[in-house]
């Protein structure tokens, strides 16, 4: 993945201070759209129990950290040409049995809330920066689960 380039990071970079602008809404759409493709995720998050509750803080603190890392992961990209998790994001989805579909679910709602965050700026080529930084974190987790 040596070929993340500065402008990738950079729309990257500045649709996650979109996203952050307005984090609780951003949150409640994310998790609506992880719920509708996946059901049972809702017995998984210890949050979700009520279903997609805007008052509970919970879903945006946990929002934050997800995309947050998938921002990291593009700074790692560029810096480092390759994308690292900690041990511990390896075991706290290897315990809740996380499977490769449910990654391809939660990616289709991250691009789909920072199309919303995003707005008017959206193109292919911000969502492709996103793509190729969320398939890189979500590797280096499941290389940690192993
Ligand atoms: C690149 C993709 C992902 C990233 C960056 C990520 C990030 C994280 C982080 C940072 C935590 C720990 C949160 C904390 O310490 O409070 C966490 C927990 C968790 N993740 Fe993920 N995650 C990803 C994909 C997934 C997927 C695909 C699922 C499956 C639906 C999932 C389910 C969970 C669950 C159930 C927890 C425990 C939450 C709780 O009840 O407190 N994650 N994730």
């Amino acid at each position: 993945m040596s070929g993340f380039t500065e402008k990738q990071e950079a729309l990257v970079n500045s649709s996650w201070e979109a996203f952050k602008g307005n984090l609780s809404q951003h949150s409640v759409t994310f998790f609506n759209a992880v719920l509708e493709k996946e059901p049972e995720a809702k017995n998984m998050f210890s949050f979700l129990g009520n279903g997609v509750d805007p008052s509970n803080p919970k879903l945006a603190e946990h929002a934050e950290k997800l995309f947050g890392l998938v921002r990291d992961s593009a700074i790692q990209l560029k810096t480092k040409g390759e994308v690292v998790a900690e041990a511990k994001l390896g075991s706290i989805h290897a315990e809740k049995k996380v499977t490769d579909a449910q990654f391809a679910v939660v990616k289709e709602a991250v691009l789909k809330t920072i199309k919303e965050a995003v707005g008017d700026k959206w193109d292919e080529e911000l969502n492709s920066a996103w793509e190729i930084a969320y398939d890189a974190m979500a590797a280096a987790i499941k290389k940690a689960m192993a």
